[in-house]
């Protein structure tokens, strides 16, 4: 710890701020741009990229332009990718069959992906939203979402998505029992090495809109998400959630949405030293960017301030909209 006693002028806190040469030698903690995981979403069609009016800057693309981001990501040094499809309304239903569709537009894209890109890692969401008429990410049964009925497509859409070639899976749906479930039965599949990024203290947050207008375009979502989703008053609870999901098989976890929750990113870290991410998400991105483009935040002081400060938090990357940009501002 800092001695208290050394008082001014003997201490004058800004020797050490005075260039930019000293202040880099000091400096605690460093934005790099392999700490970035980058999410897309997936449409279906041929050249395809589609404004997502929430978001400025953020497309629907098809398989083929998804894969030129891809390229993208790889020469800007980003690792991770992680894909959203954005399911039309014919093939969403109440039991949810697409998720777990060995061809579906996400298991197809990931093959894709994979093809043109080895070695960029693939996450994917495992959550049933995308494909539910009622837009929960679990399954809707005399209005209640019901876990343990869910829990077994959620498994199953994990086992086909492992199987399409995804990498990191990361079970967004606040689900109990998911994880153990997961993990089992990638185990028994052979699937030792498939890594789980586990969306372990997910709130219920409104910062979200953005991103379900990105998937469907329209709101499908029936009420909210707070009976499985945690409160946004909550930390002690997103501890026990790390816990338990740490003893059923997660490798990794994440907290969302970012920003707002560095505090509970900053107890997780503490407290389980486990790899652990933030998801900067889709409202956060909007609201910067909104600011950024009327001018009144600067492009890249604005975006990398905000990413630096999760790793000041004790995270050790990021899921970030901002991904590209903040490579490209990185680079510079
Ligand atoms: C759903 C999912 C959501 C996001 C990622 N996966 C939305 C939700 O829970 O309703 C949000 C990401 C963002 O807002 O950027 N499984």
């Amino acid at each position: 710890m800092q001695p208290h006693n050394v008082s001014f002028p003997v201490s004058r806190l800004r020797r050490l701020r005075q260039n930019a040469q000293i202040r880099s030698l000091i400096s605690e903690n460093t934005l790099q741009i392999s700490d970035l995981i980058w999410p897309l979403f997936v449409c279906k069609g041929n050249n395809i990229k589609e404004k997502i009016s929430t978001m400025e800057g953020v497309f629907r693309l098809s398989i083929d332009n998804l894969i030129i981001e891809a390229k993208e990501a790889i020469s800007l040094g980003i690792n991770c990718i992680a894909l959203f499809p954005s399911i039309e309304q014919s093939l969403k239903s109440f039991d949810c069959e697409e998720a777990y569709n060995p061809n579906n537009l996400i298991n197809t894209a990931t093959k894709a992906v994979k093809d043109a890109c080895p070695d960029l890692l693939i996450m994917l969401d495992v959550a049933l939203d995308p494909y539910n008429i009622t837009g929960h990410d679990g399954l809707f049964k005399d209005n209640e979402i019901i876990n343990d009925e869910t829990v077994k497509v959620l498994t199953l859409q994990a086992l086909i998505q492992a199987e399409s070639g995804a990498d990191i899976l990361g079970p967004s749906d606040m689900m109990d029992g998911r994880i153990k479930s997961i993990r089992s039965a990638l185990e028994s599949e052979g699937y030792h090495n498939k890594m789980i990024m586990s969306y372990s203290a997910k709130y219920a947050s409104t910062l979200y809109a953005p991103f379900r207008d990105a998937l469907s375009g329209k709101p499908n979502l029936k009420g909210d998400k707070k009976t499985y989703q945690m409160d946004p008053a909550n930390t002690d609870e997103a501890l026990r959630n790390v816990a338990r999901d740490i003893q059923e098989g997660a490798d990794m976890v994440i907290i969302k949405p970012g920003a707002p929750y560095l505090d509970v990113c900053y107890r997780i870290k503490e407290n389980f030293g486990i790899p652990t991410f933030a998801y900067q998400v889709s409202g956060e991105y909007s609201m910067i960017m909104t600011s950024i483009q009327n001018g009144w935040l600067g492009h890249d002081e604005a975006i990398l301030e905000s990413l630096l400060c999760f790793k000041r938090a004790g995270c050790d990357g990021v899921l970030t909209y901002f991904a590209p940009m903040a490579a490209k501002a990185l680079l510079k």
